[in-house]
């Protein structure tokens, strides 16, 4: 499997693997609405939109938003969640690194996991400034992986690498954001800039059923081995689960984060 068709390939089994639930989606969209005191009209553009699990409240309520992807697949998945689609939502397959819109476009750009993913950020953020809107706001996001996922997954990624040859010290989505400076390039153009954490919430799974998930190699990890050794950690692994966590039906719970940094050009007077 090659990077350009990763997503295409996990598209369906996407929202099931994530953390993010659609009534948390719901509540995140309420504060991203204050936030930004969107009025009706108030239109957003979401670059790396997926299968929507941001937005889809957004467009439910009825605000024009707009979605760009390279995977087809994960915009199809969107597209499903809804009978027909409706005339506020446009979405475009595109690579978001060069924005085919005109300049002042949009009230409020939301990119969530997915600045690591560009080209060139720098470039990428001179054309969300330039998309914005006049007294606009870029909101970067994350939902961080919760703790008790988050090691898991490290143990899992251990029984990876005992295979020779084989490095999947990949950068994470959690460790590549703070390693491109957003804050320090948007503020030199005059951008302020506030860290929200737009909602908290815990995420509570058995052993098995993150192994049940892991089964469906739907993470980046789990792409960096063949079938067959996939399979033979899965085994090792799982028996190791069973001795660590006491049983598979052992519950890990850890809290989750809806992390927003909300950027906006004050207004001249
Ligand atoms: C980690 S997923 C995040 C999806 C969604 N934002 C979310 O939070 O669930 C990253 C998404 O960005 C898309 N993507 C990656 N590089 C892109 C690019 N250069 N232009 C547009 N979409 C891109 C992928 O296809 C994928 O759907």
């Amino acid at each position: 499997m090659n990077s350009l068709n990763y997503y295409d390939n996990i598209a369906h089994v996407y929202d099931q693997t994530r953390w993010l639930t659609e009534s948390v989606a719901e509540e995140v969209a309420d504060f991203i609405i204050n936030l930004t005191r969107a009025a009706p009209k108030t239109n957003f553009l979401e670059p790396g939109v997926g299968t929507g699990l941001n937005v889809f409240p957004l467009v439910k309520r009825g605000y024009s938003v707009t979605g760009i992807d390279v995977s087809q697949e994960m915009l199809d998945q969107f597209s499903q969640k809804f009978n027909t689609t409706p005339p506020n939502l446009n979405l475009i397959h595109a690579d978001a690194s060069q924005l085919p819109f005109s300049d002042n476009s949009f009230d409020v750009v939301l990119t969530v996991h997915m600045l690591h993913t560009v080209s060139d950020w720098r470039v990428f953020l001179d054309d969300i400034h330039r998309v914005l809107k006049p007294g606009g706001f870029y909101l970067n996001s994350q939902w961080i992986t919760p703790p008790a996922r988050k090691e898991f997954e490290g143990y899992f990624r251990e029984f990876l690498d005992k295979y020779k040859g084989i490095n999947t010290k990949s950068k994470g989505v959690n460790s590549a954001i703070p390693e491109i400076n957003t804050e320090g390039y948007l503020n030199h153009k005059g951008y302020v800039s506030n860290y929200l954490i737009a909602k908290e919430w815990t995420v509570s799974n058995t052993v098995e059923e993150l192994l049940n998930l892991f089964k469906l190699r739907p993470y980046g990890l789990c792409w960096q081995v063949s079938e067959d050794i996939f399979h033979k950690v899965l085994k090792e692994f799982e028996e190791f689960c069973i001795k660590h966590y006491g049983s598979l039906k052992t519950i890990l719970s850890s809290e989750a984060k809806f992390e927003i940094w909300a950027y906006s050009l004050p207004l001249t007077p």
